[in-house]
């Protein structure tokens, strides 16, 4: 089922999500199911469980190519389940990103270049992964929404902040 992705101002985004317990279950696949098909009706890169309300540690990304983010190289499908984030190195970039919680607004966001996670997917399998670029900025977007930030809590400069049919980033059409 496509589910009603709630908005920045909504306080359920600004919860620390609760761990999961129990892998494989008939819930937690269902969950990961509709979180599936609401990425996908919003042509989404990812989404967390506290974007559709969801109290727990449950986020998901990936994508071949990705109409809000052109210029982006293929992420793949991943779901992941009580995400452990450790950043390698201390060198961040600056990119552009949005969110579904924030339609229609982009923003520069400082993410760490390189980064180790590790989890479980629905069915309890361990996942571990060292990544960089935008895979890392996913990684980092999604698992800031299982603590209860949204990017903009994220920027430095908040001239760099607006809506993706005004801003003149060059790379970035929604
Ligand atoms: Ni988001």
């Amino acid at each position: 089922m496509i589910r009603e992705v709630l908005r920045m101002g909504d306080e359920r985004l600004l919860r620390v999500a609760r761990p999961v317990e129990a892998f494989g279950t008939p819930e937690l696949l269902a969950l990961v199911e509709d979180m599936r098909k609401t990425m996908a009706h919003l042509d989404g890169a990812g989404l967390a469980a506290p974007q559709i309300g969801v109290d727990l540690r449950v986020a998901m990304f990936g994508f071949e190519s990705n109409p809000r983010y052109p210029q982006a190289e293929a992420v793949p499908f991943t779901v992941l389940v009580n995400p452990v984030l450790e950043a390698l190195g201390t060198e961040q970039e600056d990119g552009w990103e949005g969110c579904l919680s924030l339609p229609g607004l982009r923003g520069v966001v400082p993410r760490f270049t390189r980064l180790r996670y590790a989890g479980f997917d629905e069915r309890g399998e361990r996942i571990e992964r060292e990544v960089a670029g935008f895979h890392a900025r996913v990684v980092q977007h999604e698992c800031d929404h299982l603590d209860g930030i949204l990017y903009p809590m994220r920027m430095r400069d908040m001239r760099s902040f607006g809506f993706a049919d005004v801003l003149k980033t060059g790379s970035v059409a929604e």
